[in-house]
């Protein structure tokens, strides 16, 4: 099983997204393992997204990022980064196909209400940033056996 890293950036919190973006994650047969709800340090929010630090649009993504309470979460399941990135749609919202996040709640790239970890090796690496090993919950769900072959 993989695991990998989804925040509900500010504007999903502020919007009342909470619900149904955890809705649409469990629907899935996707499982949680780790959960909190904080506004994120500046320095955080610079490692996580470090791979834009060049990028014209980086000063506002962290401003933005740490602006109010977002909500964390470590996510498991077979195939878990794509089928989580497949769940939110594209970058921006406007190609975003309709029945993903995205494509459903959101119009604008800076607003984009979800992120989740781009590969398996961006995954490990960010949930090291944002989760303690103590504060993720390896468990067994009850549905598993009708969920997987
Ligand atoms: P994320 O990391 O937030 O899950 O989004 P992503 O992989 O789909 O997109 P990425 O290229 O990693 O960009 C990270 C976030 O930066 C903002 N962004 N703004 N103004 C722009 O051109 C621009 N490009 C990206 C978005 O909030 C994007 O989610
Ligand atoms: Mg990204």
């Amino acid at each position: 099983m993989e695991r990998t890293y989804v925040m509900i950036k500010p504007d999903g919190v502020q919007r009342g997204l909470i619900g149904e973006v955890i809705s649409r994650i469990e629907r899935r047969g996707l499982k949680l393992v780790a959960m909190k709800m904080g506004t994120m340090q500046v320095e955080t929010a610079k490692k996580h997204y470090a791979e834009h630090v060049q990028k014209p649009f980086f000063n506002s993504l962290i401003g933005f990022i740490t602006s109010g309470p977002s909500v964390s979460m470590v996510v498991e399941g077979k195939s878990a980064v794509s089928v989580m990135r497949a769940l939110c749609g594209t970058t921006n919202p406007l190609n975003a196909p309709l029945g993903t996040i995205r494509g459903d709640f959101c119009l604008d790239t800076g607003r984009n209400v979800i992120h989740a970890s781009d590969s398996p090796e961006s995954a490990a690496r960010e949930i090291a940033i944002h989760f303690s090993a103590a504060e993720i919950s390896g468990y067994t769900r009850i549905d598993e056996r009708w969920l997987y072959e």
